[in-house]
């Protein structure tokens, strides 16, 4: 009997069967099986393996890994690294996802002009674009003149087994592949994005970063739901996922890790989008509040940490009488489910009757918080636009719970003296009372 040629396997965990399944029994994904040639997996799985012999760990030299700065202190705080060996470790292999539009291009090619400018040799590998559109792009963030004399090289291809072919001729410090759902070997049948595709893709400049010891950046696209589109094992074969977000109107964005082999996942970088490409923010800890004298009132302060650093944010909110049955509650910035419970919490118990309110609560910014320290700035905030009455620039850091209740947040002290450091004298923590009633009465009645 003829054995079976197909298989599938799911987009989601990257589980393989003989059969098609509607829901994956491994990660429970529905509609997420797609059928692959066993050929294709074949040529997949045999790329990526090498044959080593087993060490004794005593034998094993331990040497430092000399990290290179990508030149932007703010990247560089992300990929990790202590104080003078920062940046990307040799041979690493870093996926950068995000939006369409968000950046990943332009910060790539940032960071590829300035190690060229040190004499760094690259190779950036664009399957979205052609080479003059990468150089007017680059244009765009240095002068033509100096762009001259970089060793930086654009190949414009998608046949990911010629990109690997010219880069291992040129011998480059870094390659950039954008992006690696555009790439193709001609050795598999799948369309450009397809999981064989991809896996194929992945796991060939895997082995050639680990060989080389060159890094290599893969740029991902997301889908809908903000997954990097393609199997999950592709977060799983690389060694650093990062992801760059933002509002693409306010043009903060926000460099994170999402998984990290050299360093640590919680902190951020912080960009700006301007004219000539991605500047760092450099006063990052009050760019997030407006510059105002806070006599206005529904505005509220608070510290967020992000990461190890302290950042000032601003809360805004809006509150007017609804004449709809089900009033609007909209949160930018905040999780609405987190909004939906801080009201009720200041109806019950605070006495704040929101029920019949239209709300609107702003994160100043763009930024998106998810720590609950931020709860007791959005009550007063709230609690304020409802009365009508300032705050006068008060800073309010603490959790609220649902009976009401201050909670202390972690890294309070530090907060404090963030907020002090820009001359917010008023802070309102858990310090200062232990029920929400008290401390909305005390601030705004
Ligand atoms: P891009 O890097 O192409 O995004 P991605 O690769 O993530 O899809 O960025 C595209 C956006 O950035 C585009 O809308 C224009 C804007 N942009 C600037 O504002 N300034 C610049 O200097 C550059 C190069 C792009
Ligand atoms: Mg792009």
């Amino acid at each position: 009997m003829a054995k079976t040629t197909t298989l599938f396997v799911c987009n989601e965990c990257g589980y393989e069967s003989g059969k098609w399944y509607g829901k994956c029994p491994e990660c429970g994904a529905w509609n997420s099986f797609t059928q692959v040639a066993q050929a294709d997996v074949k040529a997949t799985r045999s790329s990526s393996r090498t044959v080593i012999a087993p060490q004794n760990i005593g034998k094993i030299q331990s040497v430092a890994e000399k990290r290179t700065s990508t030149g932007y202190a703010e990247f560089d705080r992300v990929l990790g690294g202590r104080e003078d060996n920062v940046g990307m470790v040799p041979g690493a292999v870093m996926l950068l996802s995000g939006d369409p539009g968000v950046g990943k291009s332009t910060i790539m090619l940032q960071l590829a002009l300035h190690l060229a400018t040190l004499g760094k040799t690259v190779v950036y590998v664009t399957g979205e674009e052609s080479e003059s559109q990468v150089k007017m792009r680059a244009e765009r963030i240095t002068s033509a003149k100096a762009l001259g004399a970089l060793p930086l090289f654009i190949l414009a291809t998608t046949d990911i087994d010629a990109a690997i072919e010219s880069a291992t001729q040129v011998n480059p410090d870094l390659v950039i592949i954008d992006s690696v759902q555009t790439m193709v070997s001609q050795e598999l049948t799948g369309f450009a994005g397809s999981i064989p595709q991809i896996r194929y893709t992945t796991s060939r400049l895997v082995s050639f970063a680990k060989g080389k010891n060159i890094p290599v950046y893969l740029i991902g696209h997301v889908t809908k739901e903000g997954m990097v589109a393609g199997p999950m094992m592709l977060s799983h074969m690389v060694d650093t996922v990062l992801y760059l977000e933002g509002e693409l109107l306010t043009g903060t964005r926000i460099l994170r890790a999402f998984k990290n082999r050299f360093g640590d996942t919680s902190e951020v970088g912080i960009f700006l989008m301007e004219e000539n490409g991605l500047v760092e923010l450099s006063d990052a800890a009050s760019f997030f509040v407006d510059k105002k004298d806070g006599t206005v009132p529904g505005s509220c302060i608070t510290v967020v940490m992000e990461g190890s650093r302290p950042l000032l944010v601003e809360i805004q909110a809006l509150v007017v009488p609804s004449n709809l049955a089900y009033p609007r509650r909209v949160a930018n910035g905040i999780a609405e489910k987190r909004l939906e419970l801080l009201l009720a919490v200041l109806q019950k118990h605070a006495r704040v009757p929101v029920d019949r309110m239209d709300i609107f609560v702003n994160v100043v910014g763009g930024l998106k918080i998810q720590e609950p320290a931020v709860d007791l700035a959005v009550c007063l905030a709230i609690a304020s636009s409802h009365r009508g009455k300032s705050l006068k620039s008060t800073v309010a850091i603490a959790e609220v719970g649902l009976l009401g209740e201050i909670k202390h947040v972690v890294n309070l002290e530090k907060r404090i003296k963030e907020a002090q450091k820009f001359g917010f004298k008023r802070v309102v923590s858990a310090k200062d009372g232990q029920f929400l009633n008290s401390i909305v009465q005390k601030n705004i009645i």
